[in-house]
């Protein structure tokens, strides 16, 4: 058998991984400045996570949500506390794409209603409703096709209010800060307003903070920044720093009952062992603030650099924009000056480093930008 070809892949073998270091089948050493993709939050094979992983295999990997499972209410609790939310609820899955599939789903039980409103250059994932309200029509298939979906451009308070009347809207999903569509923050006023609206018009405001969340903005959640409190919050990617676990935090008014949603794998013990101990390295080492201090220091760096058209982004999520094209730039990056970094289109290189990087190895990207850009 023979893998179905759907990435396009570069050409190198990671074989071991440490902090914010790749290594490869070559024995070359790699600055990790993509985190596979916003996944790496606590640094790659931390001791911590990997000791705590391993003590909970030898005892028990894996049950289905059918027993008590006390770790899940651990990792609950340690949620709430961290990220702000303590009394909220917390329904457990794999991925990203499975929460947003789930919040969606809740919204519309919620609310009884079938409409979502969503926004122009936004992700969120692949699975049926995900893809649906995801603004790239390429990978939206036939049988995404049926749901009910508008997407509006982001910011538009008008048109959002327009649909809203109507009142036939579930959800309006949004990223905390747009990742995929380029790195991308929606204003805080418009946040506080699309949730006034929301509340006006008994639609549920889902905050999608699969990339943007957990720490990467220098806050637990980038809506923070704007003061509001969401309906609904997803989360994956950094949650489990490589362990697939994704969740969807709740909101007081939601009422649960059994069976309204539920899954096999979601909030196994292997899941709840690794989700946890990121949390805990997470207050012990003080990552998030982490994040926001490098991060502030690495973009003013970035901005310094004439040849850059723009910089956006804050804390460990940065997107560089750049007149020509990023292909050769990111080529030099990794095999010229061993850094790994991730794109957004043709023009923007994403930055979304493990959250423990230090301003000297977010300097090393700045050296390396210069020279390569002194020469083009
Ligand atoms: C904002 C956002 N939402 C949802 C997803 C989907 O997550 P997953 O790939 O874990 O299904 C992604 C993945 O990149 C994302 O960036």
């Amino acid at each position: 058998m023979d893998l179905f070809n759907v990435y396009p892949l570069l050409d190198i073998e990671p074989v071991k991984a440490e902090g914010f270091y790749v290594f490869d089948s070559n024995g070359n050493k790699y600055l990790d400045l993509y985190g596979g993709h916003a996944v790496i939050s606590v640094g790659h094979s931390h001791p911590v996570y990997v000791k705590q992983i391993s003590k909970q295999l030898k005892k028990i990997g894996f049950y289905s949500n059918s027993v008590q499972n006390p770790l899940q209410k651990e990792l609950a609790k340690k949620l709430g506390r961290l990220s702000g939310y303590p009394d909220y609820s917390l329904f457990l899955c794999n991925s990203g794409a499975e929460a947003n599939e789930n919040a969606l789903k809740l919204a519309s039980f919620h609310t009884e209603k079938e409409r979502v409103i969503a926004f122009e250059r936004g992700f969120h994932g692949r699975t049926s409703a995900a893809v649906a309200v995801t603004d790239n029509p390429n990978i939206v298939a036939p049988v995404n096709g049926n749901h009910e979906v508008t997407i509006l451009p982001l910011g538009d308070v008008d048109a959002l209010e327009i649909e809203l009347r109507k009142d036939d809207v579930c959800a309006v999903i949004i990223e905390g800060i747009q990742g995929i569509g380029g790195i991308h923050i929606p204003d805080p006023e418009f946040l506080k307003l699309v949730q006034q609206l929301c509340k006006v018009h008994n639609t549920v405001l889902i905050l999608d903070e699969i990339q943007s969340g957990y720490g990467r903005s220098g806050k637990f959640f980038a809506h923070q920044y704007a003061e509001i409190q969401p309906d609904v919050i997803t989360v994956a990617k950094g949650m489990g720093n490589g362990f697939p676990v994704g969740g969807v935090l709740i909101s007081p008014e939601f009422e649960a009952s059994f069976g309204l949603l539920g899954t096999t794998f979601g909030g196994n013990h292997l899941a709840c062992a690794a989700a946890t101990s990121v949390l805990n390295i997470m207050k012990e080492e003080a990552l998030v603030e982490n994040a926001a201090k490098v991060g502030e220091y690495l973009i003013d760096e970035l901005k310094k650099i004439p040849e850059i058209k723009e910089v956006r982004g804050v804390g460990l999520m940065i997107g560089i924009e750049f007149d020509q094209e990023i292909a050769p730039i990111r080529k030099d990056l990794l095999n010229e000056h061993f850094i790994f970094t991730g794109v957004s289109g043709k023009h923007v290189i994403r930055l979304l480093p493990p959250l423990s990087i230090t301003e000297a190895e977010a300097h090393r990207l700045v050296v390396a930008l210069k020279l390569i850009l002194s020469k083009k």
